[in-house]
This record gives C-alpha cells, sequence and structure tokens, in this order.
C-alpha cells in the first residue's frame, strides 16, 4: 500500500485550479485534501501531480464517496505506481496497442500458420478424448476412479507424447532458420493460439505468467525436480508431465549427480577445514540433499547461498531444513551483479574451496558472464574450483522452451563458454558435458 503525498493542481471545466495534497486511496483511485473543497461530484478536466521524479498529467476525473475520493473517466491509472514511482502505467495501455498486437500476425509464414492451425486441432481432439475419461472416473469412487486414471495415463499417455514429439520436430524444422525477430514474432503468435492449452499445464502456466518476474522460479525448478504429475484431470496432467520430461528438464536433474560428484571429488583432495562452499543463484538447492545424503561429513562445510530471489532462498532454507545444516550456512540475498560493483566482496564473504552457478549464466550476455565469471575465480581460495553451468546452442529443447514455454536463454558453443574464462590467471580450464548433452559445465580450478 503506498503512503506517498504529492502536491496537485485539479482544473474543473472551467479551468479553476483545486489545489490539494493527493495520495493513492486504492489501485484505481486517488484521496485528495484540498485546500478549499470544491462541490461534492465535481468532475475535473485534468489533474497536474507535482510528484518529485517529474510533472504529471492525468485525465478527466470526478469526486466520489465522502468528496475527497477521485475516479477517472477515460483511463485506468494504476494509483500505487503513480505515487511510488511517478510513472503513469495506464491499466487499459494494452488496448492502445492492439492495433499493433493485431498487426503482429501479418508477419506469420503460411507454413507456420498451418502448423499452428492443425496443432490446435489435433490437441482439441485428445483434450476431448483424455477428457471423456475423466468423466466417466469421476463417477466411481475416488480410489477406483483414481486407479482407471492411472491406466489411462500409463497406456495413453505415451502415445500423446510422440504426438507432442513428433509436433516439435515439425516446429523445428519450421522456425531453425529464423531471425531473432522472426522467433520473437512467431512465438508470440504461437502462444496466443495455443494459451488454453498452455494454461491446462502447471509448468507452462508458471513459466509463460511469470509470477516473479522470469522463468526459471524456485518453484519451477522444484517442478522439474519433482517430475510428477500435476493437475486434476489427466490431459492436464500429460500437458504438465511432458516439458518437465524434456532433455533440458532432464540436465537439470542431472546437476544433482554432477555437482555433489565434482564437490566429493575436491573435498576429498583437499586438506581445508572447513571446507568453503558457495552456490551463486542457488534456488531451491536442492542438489544440497545429494551431497548430504552422499556422506559428506556436513560439520566440514561451510555453505554460502546466494541468491537475488527470496523466496528462491526460501526454498533454499526448507531444503536445508530437511536434509540437516552444515557446519555453517549463510544465506546472501543480493544480486551477483553486486560483484561487479563492489571490489571489497573477498573482504566481507571470504574466499571459497567450491563455488558453483547452475542455470544463471544462460541469463548473462557474454561481457557481463565473463566480468561475473572473473569476479568469482577472485573468490576462489588457491587450489579451488569454479564450476559453471550453460546451455549448449545445439539444446533439444531449444525452441520448445522459446515457444511454448516463453523461456529465452542465451546459449553457447563449447568455445564461447571456454572463452569466458580466457585470461584468468594460474587457471585450469575444462568444458564438459552432462549426460543429455544440452548442457555443459565449465570448470575452472585454480593453481595451489
Ligand atoms: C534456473 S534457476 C537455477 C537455480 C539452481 N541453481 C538450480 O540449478 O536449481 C535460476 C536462479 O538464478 C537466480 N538468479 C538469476 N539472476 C541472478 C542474479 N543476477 N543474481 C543472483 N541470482 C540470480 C534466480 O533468482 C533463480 O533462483
Amino acid at each position: 500500500m503506498s503512503t506517498t503525498e504529492v502536491h496537485a493542481e485539479l482544473f474543473d471545466e472551467a479551468g479553476l485550479a483545486w489545489p490539494g495534497q493527493v495520495c493513492a486511496a486504492s489501485a484505481l483511485s486517488l484521496r485528495v485534501r484540498f485546500a478549499q473543497k470544491p462541490p461534492a461530484g465535481s468532475v475535473f478536466s485534468r489533474v497536474v501531480l507535482h510528484h518529485p521524479s517529474r510533472p504529471l498529467t492525468l485525465t478527466r476525473c470526478r469526486l466520489v464517496g465522502d468528496g475527497d475520493q477521485l475516479v477517472f473517466l477515460d483511463d485506468v491509472y494504476d494509483c500505487h505506481t503513480l505515487m511510488e514511482q511517478g510513472r503513469l502505467k495506464n491499466l487499459l495501455g494494452f488496448f492502445n496497442e492492439l492495433p499493433l498486437v493485431l498487426a503482429q500476425r501479418n508477419d506469420i509464414t503460411e507454413g507456420f500458420r498451418g502448423f499452428v492451425a492443425d496443432l490446435i486441432y489435433d490437441l482439441t481432439v485428445y483434450k476431448k478424448f483424455f477428457d471423456e475419461q475423466d468423466r466417466a472416473f469421476s463417477k466411481e469412487a475416488p480410489h477406483v476412479g483414481a486407479a482407471a486414471q492411472e491406466v489411462l495415463l500409463r497406456r495413453a499417455g505415451p502415445e500423446f507424447f510422440r504426438f507432442l514429439d513428433g509436433n516439435l520436430d515439425k516446429l523445428s524444422e519450421l522456425v531453425r532458420e529464423f531471425t531473432s525477430e522472426q522467433h520473437e514474432r512467431h512465438g508470440y503468435y504461437f502462444r496466443q493460439q495455443l494459451w488454453p492449452f498452455i494454461l491446462g499445464s502447471a509448468f507452462m502456466e508458471r513459466t509463460n505468467l511469470k509470477p516473479r518476474g522470469y522463468a526459471g522460479d524456485a518453484t519451477m525448478m522444484q517442478m522439474i525436480y519433482d517430475d510428477r504429475y500435476e493437475g486434476a484431470w489427466a490431459f492436464n496432467k500429460l500437458m504438465h508431465r511432458h516439458p518437465v520430461q524434456h532433455p533440458a528438464a532432464e540436465a537439470v536433474r542431472n546437476r544433482r549427480v554432477l555437482i555433489p560428484r565434482l564437490l566429493r571429488q575436491h573435498l576429498d583432495q583437499s586438506q581445508a577445514n572447513p571446507f568453503r562452499v558457495l552456490s551463486v543463484a542457488c534456488g531451491p538447492a536442492r542438489e544440497l540433499e545429494d551431497i548430504f545424503q552422499g556422506g559428506v561429513d556436513p560439520q566440514r562445510l561451510e555453505v554460502t547461498l546466494l541468491d537475488q530471489d527470496d523466496e528462491a532462498l526460501a526454498a533454499a532454507r526448507s531444503t536445508i531444513e530437511r536434509v540437516g545444516a552444515p557446519k555453517k550456512l549463510t544465506l546472501v540475498n543480493d544480486s551477483v551483479r553486486t560483484l561487479l560493483k563492489e571490489r571489497a566482496v573477498a573482504d566481507r564473504w571470504g574466499r571459497f574451496d567450491f563455488i558453483y552457478s547452475m542455470g544463471m549464466f544462460d541469463y548473462l550476455t557474454p561481457p557481463v558472464a565473463k566480468a561475473v565469471l572473473a569476479r568469482l575465480y577472485e573468490l576462489l581460495a588457491p587450489g579451488g574450483a569454479l564450476v559453471v553451468g550453460n546451455y549448449h546452442v545445439k539444446n533439444p529443447s531449444r525452441f520448445y522452451m522459446a515457444y511454448w514455454l516463453d523461456w529465452i536463454l542465451y546459449y553457447r558453443t563449447e568455445d564461447e563458454l571456454g572463452a569466458l574464462a580466457s585470461g584468468l590467471p594460474d587457471a585450469t580450464v575444462k568444458v564438459g558435458f552432462d549426460d543429455t548433452g544440452c548442457q555443459m559445465f565449465l570448470t575452472v580450478e585454480r593453481g595451489p
């Protein structure tokens, strides 16, 4: 709730100015403390708001309620954003952009239009089939209905997945040579058309709506790690499960094998006690479960988990509560970009024997990625190792993620990933792959 109060002048229809102090009364209305109160129900043709960041002019409005609340007659402003940030966010903005958005479809290729139309038809047929079975099951006792749905998922699920896979192959064929502008335009068109099906999948709904502001938040990561059905209806369960079983998601689960293995190797070779570990962009930190259950003595570990999203850190904390605490745990709610601004981070955090960052470098442009890597390298203790994950340009889920999930990554080749570490002093650099072949791991070891 915003509390900011700003001086304003309200101009009535005769052009007379009524000065007052204005604050947000609700998300869509303002409250005014007038120097001199105008008649109840007055209409103002404009309001000039002297916001500290910049003067703003608002359109026609009327006094309602006790004569101090303003509602707008031609626009729907987000009054909290208005007062807190001094920014005009008109909730009808999208309406004004409609002609532009509608024109997007003019540049969609014929082949793509036909592909989308056929896909919608086929999905509608599949959905009808699955929903009809579910309707029959719902007339049974819950345990009988659940048993029947399990059979349905086991018998008809694989065929439906083959259908989805076949369509992903067709999609790749169609868009492989597109420019990034064409990808954006066709991706938008695709998601508009497929929207009801996207909303039928708990995973796809979240990647598209991005309630934390980005794709790859802790809840999405947990969905991938859990890899199970979500939803009540068979069709929705399948639409959720298919993307969380695709190679890119399998590659996420592979981190839980690779990171504990590498950490274990370095721990066994190291004399450091405590052995200090830093996870950068930790998300739910599910790999700690595997580290602690893999026989590592938690009393030898000092673990620092960094993430910009406090919900991700809350998820990491609950992982720790479930699997047991290390000797020392530090949670840092900050962006890795702080490393770029602040020079003395090592004084504050100390140096680490093992640093890893999974699922973050894919969001960084080359100059930022290179700068972040160099700063992380500075945080390594002598003999320490740094491991960074990045999806490969040939990620087979690339177009699935971009078109269905609206999840865009910064893909790299082996050489591009290795080049991020070029010039680091006394460093041994390696690039390897996980079993799916779609995720690379850059390992940088610091000399003793
Ligand atoms: C795809 S998830 C990966 C999470 C975890 N490493 C894993 O593999 O399960 C990406 C995480 O990176 C975090 N993140 C993205 N950009 C960041 C930044 N600049 N600084 C810190 N964290 C960041 C997000 O908040 C999110 O939790």
